[in-house]
């Protein structure tokens, strides 16, 4: 073998190791996932995106005839994130639950919005489920990010009593109460606000950040609903950022 040849020999070795290394679908184990939210827009691309990463996934929906999805490792459930008997039941055993709900109570109240609920009907249940209680990753709102160092709910002219205050001061409640959960394993993915997240392509190249919404080279923030759909699944593979907020953007 000459010297050049046997050169192209390991750079081939060592791409090939490189595609093996960033292929969690191939590599990762199989989990079972429960998706409450799994009929809604973001939860249905999630619950797609786990599907066609090899995990097993189990629904839940208040309505579950709903879920007409025809995929072998698809099972649907009824549930509601406000009931805590059901839930327990529902992810006892399972790896990981997803939350991606969203709507308000019959009053408005941050309380009662469906993220808020969820957040604490999962944070009691963990608490009875002890050691054996699987994570949670829940989605957050955008408007609950900080802009170039301004929090995002103070810039909002939303009055109190109405469907929007209750929504995104519900997503601001439900991270305050699992930031104070310290005994729960959580993670809030918040995507950025408003059109910045938008349906397009499944790129998998985006940025992770924390409380600050990540603005791209062209100055705006903006990421697929693909990938963040991938950012969930990535972050069941992996966990990276249990007990954190996270968002994303490219
Ligand atoms: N830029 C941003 O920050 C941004 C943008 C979009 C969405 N979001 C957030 O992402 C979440 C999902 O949004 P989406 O647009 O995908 O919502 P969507 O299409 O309106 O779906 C809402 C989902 O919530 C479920 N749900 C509501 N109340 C429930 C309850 N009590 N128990 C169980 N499930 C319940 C519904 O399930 P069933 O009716 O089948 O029970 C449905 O699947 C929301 O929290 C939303 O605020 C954030």
């Amino acid at each position: 073998m000459t010297h050049s040849s046997s050169l192209r020999s390991v750079a081939v070795r060592v791409v090939a190791l490189l595609a093996l290394i960033s292929l969690p679908a191939l590599t990762a184990v199989a989990s079972t996932i429960v998706i409450y939210g799994a009929s809604g827009n973001l939860g249905g691309k999630i619950v797609t995106e786990a599907l066609n990463r090899g995990h097993d996934v189990i629904g839940v929906s208040r309505n579950p005839a709903s879920l007409d999805v025809n995929h072998s490792n698809f099972s649907a459930v009824g549930g509601d994130v406000s009931h805590l008997e059901s839930m327990l039941e529902i992810i006892r055993g399972v790896d990981v639950v997803i939350v991606s709900v969203g709507g308000n109570g019959i009053d408005y109240t941050p309380e009662n919005s469906a993220a808020n609920q969820a957040a604490l009907t999962f944070i009691q249940a963990a608490r009875q489920l002890g050691a054996a209680s699987p994570r949670v990753i829940q989605m957050g709102g955008g408007t609950t990010l900080f802009d170039n160092g301004v929090f995002g709910l103070d810039r909002l002219d939303v009055e109190e009593g109405t469907a929007r205050h209750g929504l995104y001061f519900g997503h601001w409640q439900a991270l305050l109460n699992y930031r104070a959960a310290t005994d729960v394993q959580w993670t809030v993915v918040s995507p950025p606000p408003g059109a910045a997240l938008h349906p397009g392509e499944r790129t998998g190249v985006f940025r992770l950040g924390e409380d600050e919404v990540i603005v791209g080279e062209n100055g705006e923030a903006s990421i697929s609903e693909e990938d963040l759909a991938m950012a969930y699944i990535n972050e069941v593979e992996d966990p990276q950022s249990i007990g954190k907020r996270i968002t994303i953007g490219y």
